[in-house]
């Protein structure tokens, strides 16, 4: 397990929730969600974020979360073109259906301002989307790590966003400019290249 050292936290702001620290970012930028589900967060990111371009990436074939049963996986795309019907006809959202790292490596180089990674949680899936997100993100682009815990205690299960994302900024000489606190501690990191 690769350890971080302080030049990868020396910075870090803590904030209690992911949206304070999204809130901090700059407005009106080209945004990838990777992970999207039934665009809920992207939803939010219409409102407060008000980017120029919004890209959902997802394989769209997935339950809704438990307990809101807004539909089952087959009916996953038909939600969400339903729900941003307005803004994929205003060219403002974009829906991307495929494997998260397939779909990121068809953009330009340096395309987004912000990159927000929250789909498959496994450490090969996660080094994956990191690796294509580093060249697809702005020189001070942003991406974010959603989900930064070693264990889901609720659907009982490994992940390996920690150790991804620690090798991904030690290797690759990123540090952590955000670190969002979650009421049951799945947490965001945000992420952005050291330039020194
Ligand atoms: C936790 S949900 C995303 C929630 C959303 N970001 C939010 O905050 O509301 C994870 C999503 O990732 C998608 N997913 C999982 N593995 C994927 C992969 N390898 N490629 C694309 N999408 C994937 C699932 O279909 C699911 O919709």
């Amino acid at each position: 397990m690769i350890e971080l050292s302080p030049r990868h936290t020396q910075n870090c702001k803590f904030v209690h929730s992911r949206y304070a620290a999204l809130r901090e970012l700059p407005q009106k930028g080209v945004i990838a969600e990777v992970g999207v589900l039934a665009g809920d967060l992207s939803q939010w990111f219409l409102n407060h974020k008000k980017p120029k371009e919004l890209h959902l990436i997802d394989v769209f074939y997935c339950d809704d979360f438990p307990g809101k049963n807004r539909f089952k996986k087959k009916q996953n795309l038909s939600f969400v073109k339903k729900r941003f019907e307005n803004q994929i006809s205003d060219d403002i959202v974009s829906l991307h259906q495929g494997y998260s790292w397939n779909m990121l490596s068809k953009f330009e180089d340096h395309y987004f301002d912000l990159i927000y990674i929250d789909a498959a949680h496994d450490y090969d899936s996660v080094r994956r989307d990191l690796k294509e997100s580093a060249k697809k993100i702005k020189l001070n682009g942003s991406i974010v790590m959603n989900d930064y815990i070693m264990y889901d205690h609720l659907a009982k299960s490994a992940y390996g966003v920690v150790q991804a994302t620690n090798e991904f900024c030690v290797n690759e000489n990123w540090e952590f400019d955000y670190f969002a606190f979650h009421p049951n501690l799945f947490c965001d990191v945000i992420l952005k290249k050291i330039t020194n």
